[in-house]
């Protein structure tokens, strides 16, 4: 690759991420992102198989996107939102609560009925961690306190303190913060015809404030699939034991995991929903806990310490609010659940012979996300595959690397082409 000031000036002082500096080939240095490409510093074009951490779901720089952000921008970019209000975000917290209203009834099924009350952050790893605190203080003031919180085996939620504590304490990231935040205890996902997730949860089941889970689609912990009917059981453990249900659908919603939430396939209604990533179509970060009524009522009160005591400085940025408007604009004209059904084929199609090649373990394919588990240490690197024309970069776990996609949901068949041929030619 030719030399880029820009980088090489600023190699020394930037701390990149999930990176071992030591041996880490540099970045590569985009200078343009449109569509589903990636232009670089020397030229090079990629495709984009992993859609910026699963946002960009309508591809780069749209231009219903753009306009909205900049009429935002021409009216006010940000204000705090303690003690004012702004349309984009009350407007957003509205049509967010009137499409989970839809996807519950959609859902039909077990749960608890209206997720309404929207809490924004600006990062999903702090909508979460809003998410545990709406559960564990809503027990906390009702004056029945509970602590524990349970999580899964190959969960992953983020990387701030409280949801490190979720993830997979052996295989996550994650492992050195093992036990050092919340108390959590980590289960088998229920499977069929084992009880051992029924078993685990009955001995510890009166302490337990809430159960959270990715529904149907686990990530960035080993991108591992599972059926609804886990879910129903998660749900109904749930409520024999008075424990709330929290779904993390940062990644798995808005069409990543097939329909608009996985709550709708799964026909479970949690008792709080967290949702990011492609909120915003990865213009701009913003995340959101979404609550039930009676989750909110526990917060009611003439006592200011039973508020939820939180307020990240850029919540509710007025720029993302309005990127996620136009990008639900773009989810609701676009037919996208038949979109992704024919993407759900094409990475079938093309990754299920992959695994007779050396070294594969195991291929799995759910909405939009195709994953080609390997052996540990043996994913090709990310310059394998942009030598052949794709970004794709693996994750790497302690026992498994991860070479998968997750494209922009718009993607075409020329540049899917790009992506399949990468994994064939580089494995
Ligand atoms: C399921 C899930 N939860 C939480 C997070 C954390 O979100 P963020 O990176 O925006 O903090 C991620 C990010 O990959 C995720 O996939």
């Amino acid at each position: 690759m030719s030399r880029v000031a820009w980088l090489e000036q600023g190699a020394a002082h930037v701390w990149r991420p999930y990176c071992q500096h030591r041996t880490a080939p540099p970045p590569l240095a985009v200078t343009r992102a449109e569509g589903c490409r990636l232009t670089l510093a020397d030229g090079r074009e990629l495709v984009d198989g992993t859609a910026s951490w699963w946002t960009a779901a309508h591809g780069y720089g749209h231009p219903h996107i753009r306009a909205r952000v900049g009429a935002q921008l021409d009216a006010m970019p940000h204000v705090a939102f303690g003690g004012l209000a702004h349309e984009a975000a009350y407007s957003l917290a509205a049509r967010l609560a009137a499409l989970l209203a839809d996807a519950s009834r959609v859902a039909g099924g077990e749960g608890a009925g209206s997720l309404s009350r929207v809490f924004f952050t600006e990062s999903g790893s702090v909508a979460v961690e809003v998410a545990l605190k709406m559960a564990l203080q809503s027990f906390h003031n009702s004056g029945r306190p509970r602590r524990t919180v349970v999580a899964f085996d190959g969960a992953y939620h983020g990387d701030t303190f409280a949801t490190m504590s979720l993830c997979d304490p052996t295989d996550g990231m994650h492992a050195a913060f093992a036990g050092s935040g919340l108390r959590v205890v980590h289960m088998p996902l229920p499977a069929p015809g084992d009880h051992a997730f029924e078993e685990r949860f009955a001995t510890v089941a009166g302490d337990v404030a809430c159960v959270i889970v990715e529904p149907l689609l686990q990530c960035a912990g080993g991108m591992r699939v599972h059926e609804g009917e886990a879910l129903r059981r998660i749900r109904r453990a749930c409520d024999a034991r008075g424990a709330l249900l929290v779904f993390d659908e940062i990644a798995t919603g808005f069409f990543r995991s097939g329909r608009r939430f996985a709550l709708e396939e799964a026909q479970v209604v949690p008792d709080i929903v967290v949702l990011g990533k492609a909120l915003t179509g990865g213009t701009l970060p913003l995340a959101a806990a979404v609550a039930s009524e009676a989750v909110f009522a526990a917060f009611l009160g003439p006592e200011s310490t039973k508020a939820l005591q939180h307020g990240p400085t850029y919540m509710a940025n007025a720029l993302a609010c309005a990127a996620a408007h136009a990008s639900l604009d773009l989810f609701e004209a676009g037919d996208c659940a038949a979109r992704v059904a024919r993407l759900e084929a094409v990475l079938r199609e093309r990754l299920a012979p992959l695994r007779s090649r050396p070294r594969v373990v195991d291929v799995r394919v759910k909405g939009a996300m195709g994953v080609v588990e390997m052996e540990p240490g043996s994913a090709p690197s990310s310059d394998v595959f942009a030598s052949r024309g794709a970004f794709i970069r693996p994750i790497r776990l302690a026992r498994a690397d991860l070479v998968y996609l997750m494209p922009p949901l718009v993607i075409g068949g020329a540049d899917f082409d790009v992506l399949a041929g990468a994994i064939e030619g580089g494995l």
